[in-house]
C-alpha cells in the first residue's frame, strides 16, 4: 500500500467514510495527453562529427585586407603566425552555401545587460549569444543537432583531441597548439591550470555558470603535463559526461594572464575585487572567441570586432569570422522578436508565445526581410519546489513550514492536480503550439518515453483532496488552507521578470493555486537577482525555462538530480555540505548513476525511463507547458544550416557556427559602427591599421 493511499484511507475512516468513496474523488494519473502535431520546419542534413571540422595546416592563408593593412603596417605579425600550427579547418561540403566572403554585421538584440567581463567570478554578459561569441570551451555541442545518432559526442574545439586510459579512469586532453587570445598571448595550460585550481577548485570562486568538481564529477582531478596536455583523473570509469561539461558554460577556460593579478591567491585584494576587476566599461578584455568587445554604450549597445588572432579558418585559407562586427542592442527580449521580423535586428530565438502570431504573420509577408522557422517543442516550463528541509537559504519558521509541504507528495500531487495545463498554454497563444507537460525530459528528446511518463490530470477536487491528505484545512473559511498554528498558507513563487512568458504563466499558476485555496505570492525578479534567488535557497517555489539537461538529456545531465551538494537547483546542501535527500531523490541520483557509468545505450535508456517515472510520478517539479520555438534571422546571411533549433545542446546562437555565417557581398548593408578597426589593448581604445 502507498503512503498516500494509507493516509486517504485513515483520513476516510476517521470521516466514517469509506476508503473508496474518497479514493475515488483523486483522479488516477494518466498518460500524458498527446500533443497537438506540428511539424518542424525544415530537417537537419545528418552528418558525422569529422565531416563539420578538422584541425590541419594548410598550405596557406589569407585575411581581408583591412586586415593585412596592419600587418603591413607592421602592428600585427601576419597572419601565418597569429594562427596556430594547425588551426580548426571548417570543411566546405558541410557549408550550405560554400566558403564567405569578408564583411558586415550580425545585428543581435537582447535583454539582459552585461555586468562586466569577469565570468569566471559570476558576471554574466547578458546572455543573447554574447557570451557564446565571447567564451571558447574545450568542446562544444551547439551544433550537434546535426551530428548523426551514432557519432554523438561533443565536437572537440579547444581541445582539439583526447583519449582514455584502459580502465576509463582518467581522460588526457590535447589542446591545440598554438593558438591565441586577441591580445596575442599564447592560450596554453596556463589557461587550464588557473581555470582548474583557481576558479572550479577554489570554494570562493563563483564562476557564473557555477561549475564545481562535482561538474566533472566528484573526486575528480587534473593534472598538467605540458604547455598543450593535461590529464583529467576520475572516481568512476569512462564518464562521458565529462566531455559534455567541457561545452559551453562549463569548461570555458579565461585568460590567465590577465585574470591571475587580479585573483587573490596571486595578489589580488578579495574576490570582491577580483570579481569587479574588469567592468562592463572596460574594452577589449581578451577572448579566444571570433568577436571582442569594443564599445559598450550603457542601456543602448555593445559592439564586438573580429578577432585578429582567430584560430579556424575556411578551407581556403580565409581566417574565420566571415562577419567583421557583431552588436548587441540593450533592449528587452520581446523587442529582438519585434525588431527581427522588422528587419531593424538580425536573429531572434523566437520563444515568447505571445509574440507567436504576429511574428508569423510579417515573416509570411513577400517583403519580409527575415526567414522564419519552427523547430522541435523543446521549450518548456517547470514549477520547482525548494526541496531542501535542513536550511539551506535560512528559511523563516513560514518559509520551513513550505519547505515541509515540499517535501510531502501530497502537498507536490495538490499542486499538479491544480494546474490547468491547457488553460496555461492556451492563454499564451491559441493553436497547435503549445503542449501538456509532465514534467521532467521534454518529448523533444530521444530519450523520452511516454510509458514511463506519469500524468496526473487537472482536477481541482483532486488536488483539494491531496491537500487534505498533506493536513492542509481551510480551518478559518476564508477560502485558503492554513498552517498548523492557524496561519494561511502563504506560498512564495519566485519568477523571472525579464520575460512576459514568465510572467504570464505565473499569474496563471496563482490563480489556478487559490481555485484550490492556496494562497501564493509572487517574487518577480529581474535577470541576475532571480538567479541568485533561486540558487542561493531564497525562495518556496520557482518557475523556470528549462535548461538543456531536459531537452538533450547529455548536456548537464548532472543537474537533472542533486547529484552534488550545488548542482540541481531546486536543492542544494545547506550551509554544513549536508543534502537531505528524500528516498525518491535517491532514486533519481541513482538513475543518472547508472546513466553514466556505461557507454551502453539500451542501459543508458533504461536509466532514463526510470529517472523520467521517478521524477513524475513523484512531482519531482511540475510540468507546466512546452512548445517549439523558431528560429528568425534576415534572409541575407548565408551558411544558416537546415533545422537549427533555437535551443537542444545550446541555444542558436552557437548552433549556427556564426564564425562561418556570411553576407554576399551585393547584400550587405554598410551597418559598421567601427570600419577599419580592431579590437585594442585591454583598457584601450580600438586601434587602425595608419
Ligand atoms: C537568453 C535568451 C535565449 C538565448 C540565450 C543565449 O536566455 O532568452 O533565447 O538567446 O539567452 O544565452
Amino acid at each position: 500500500m502507498t503512503k498516500p493511499f494509507r493516509r486517504a484511507a485513515l483520513a476516510a475512516l476517521l470521516l466514517g467514510v469509506s476508503a473508496v468513496a474518497v479514493q475515488a474523488e483523486m483522479m488516477a494519473p494518466t498518460a500524458p495527453p498527446e500533443a497537438p502535431k506540428f511539424d518542424a520546419q525544415g530537417e537537419p542534413i545528418y552528418v558525422n562529427r569529422a565531416d563539420i571540422y578538422e584541425f590541419k595546416a594548410l598550405p596557406a592563408y589569407s585575411e581581408p585586407a583591412w586586415v593585412k593593412a596592419f600587418v603591413d603596417a607592421g602592428k600585427l605579425p601576419p597572419v601565418a603566425e597569429r594562427l596556430p600550427k594547425e588551426p580548426l579547418v571548417y570543411k566546405t561540403a558541410n557549408m550550405p552555401d560554400g566558403n564567405g566572403v569578408y564583411g558586415d554585421v550580425m545585428r543581435h538584440v537582447i535583454g539582459g545587460r552585461p555586468e562586466g567581463w569577469n565570468f569566471w567570478a559570476g558576471q554574466s554578459y547578458g546572455w543573447g549569444g554574447i557570451d557564446i561569441g565571447l567564451v571558447e570551451c574545450l568542446t562544444r555541442t551547439g551544433p550537434l543537432f546535426q551530428v548523426n545518432a551514432a557519432d554523438l559526442q561533443p565536437l572537440p574545439n579547444l581541445a582539439r583531441s583526447w583519449e582514455w586510459a584502459a580502465d576509463g579512469k582518467s581522460l588526457t586532453v590535447h589542446l591545440i597548439e598554438g593558438a591565441k587570445w586577441s591580445d596575442g598571448d599564447p592560450f596554453d595550460t596556463e589557461d587550464i591550470d588557473f581555470y582548474w585550481n583557481d576558479i572550479v577548485m577554489d570554494p570562493d570562486a563563483t564562476p557564473l555558470m557555477g561549475a564545481s568538481q562535482e561538474t566533472y564529477g566528484a573526486g575528480t582531478t587534473l593534472d598538467i603535463i605540458d604547455a598543450y596536455t593535461f590529464k583529467m583523473n576520475f572516481q568512476t570509469a569512462f564518464p562521458e559526461s565529462v566531455l559534455y561539461a567541457m561545452a559551453y558554460g562549463n569548461f570555458c577556460p579565461g585568460p590567465a594572464h590577465v585574470l591571475k593579478p587580479a585573483h587573490p591567491k596571486y595578489g589580488g585584494k578579495d574576490y570582491q575585487s577580483f570579481h569587479d576587476a574588469f567592468p562592463a566599461d572596460m574594452m577589449n578584455f581578451p577572448t579566444m572567441g571570433a568577436w571582442a568587445v569594443v564599445e559598450h554604450r550603457p542601456d543602448d549597445i555593445v559592439v564586438t570586432r573580429r578577432n585578429a588572432y582567430y584560430w579556424k579558418v575556411d578551407e581556403a585559407g580565409q581566417q574565420l569570422p566571415y562577419l567583421d562586427e557583431v552588436h548587441f542592442r540593450l533592449s528587452t527580449w520581446g523587442d529582438r522578436d519585434v525588431q527581427a521580423v522588422a528587419g531593424t535586428g538580425d536573429f531572434s530565438n523566437l520563444e515568447q508565445p505571445e509574440n507567436f502570431v504576429e511574428s508569423l504573420k510579417k515573416a509570411a509577408e513577400e517583403a519580409s526581410p527575415a526567414r522564419l522557422a519552427f523547430g522541435p517543442r523543446s521549450i518548456g516550463y517547470q514549477l520547482f519546489f525548494n526541496l531542501s528541509g535542513n536550511g539551506w537559504g535560512e528559511p523563516d519558521a513560514r518559509g520551513q513550514a513550505v519547505r515541509e509541504l515540499n517535501r510531502s507528495l501530497d502537498f507536490r500531487k495538490a499542486v499538479t492536480y491544480a494546474i490547468d495545463r491547457q488553460r496555461i498554454g492556451d492563454s499564451l497563444v491559441k493553436g497547435p503550439f503549445t503542449s501538456q507537460y509532465a514534467g521532467g525530459l521534454l518529448t523533444s528528446t530521444s530519450y523520452y518515453d511516454a510509458g514511463s511518463t506519469v500524468f496526473y490530470p487537472f482536477s481541482t477536487e483532486s488536488a483539494k483532496e491531496a491537500l487534505a491528505a498533506a493536513g492542509l484545512t481551510d480551518s478559518d473559511g476564508n477560502g485558503f488552507v492554513n498552517l498548523a498554528g492557524g496561519d494561511d498558507l502563504n506560498v512564495t513563487l519566485l519568477t523571472n521578470a525579464d520575460y512576459a512568458t514568465d510572467k504570464n504563466i505565473a499569474e496563471g499558476v496563482v490563480a489556478m493555486m487559490a481555485d484550490v485555496g492556496v494562497k501564493v505570492t509572487l517574487n518577480s525578479l529581474g535577470g541576475k537577482d532571480y538567479d541568485n534567488a533561486r540558487e542561493s535557497g531564497k525562495h518556496d517555489w520557482y518557475i523556470r525555462r528549462n535548461d538543456q539537461e531536459f531537452v538533450s538529456v547529455v548536456q548537464g545531465v548532472n543537474r537533472l538530480a542533486p547529484t552534488g551538494p550545488a548542482i540541481s537547483t531546486w536543492h542544494y546542501a545547506n550551509a554544513a555540505g549536508e543534502l537531505d535527500l528524500l528516498p525518491y531523490e535517491q532514486q533519481m541520483v541513482d538513475a543518472i548513476a547508472a546513466f553514466n557509468g556505461t557507454q551502453d545505450a539500451a542501459v543508458r535508456g533504461d536509466a532514463m525511463k526510470a529517472y523520467q517515472k521517478t521524477f513524475t510520478e513523484n512531482v519531482n517539479a511540475v510540468g507546466l507547458t512546452a512548445y517549439p520555438g523558431a528560429l528568425i534571422i534576415n534572409k541575407r546571411f548565408a551558411n544558416i544550416p537546415a533545422g537549427a533549433p533555437i535551443f537542444m545542446y545550446n541555444w542558436a546562437e552557437d548552433n549556427i557556427i556564426r564564425e562561418r555565417v556570411y553576407v554576399p557581398a551585393d547584400k550587405q548593408i554598410g551597418a559598421e559602427l567601427h570600419p577599419g578597426e580592431l579590437p585594442g589593448k585591454l583598457g584601450e581604445a580600438t586601434v587602425k591599421a595608419e
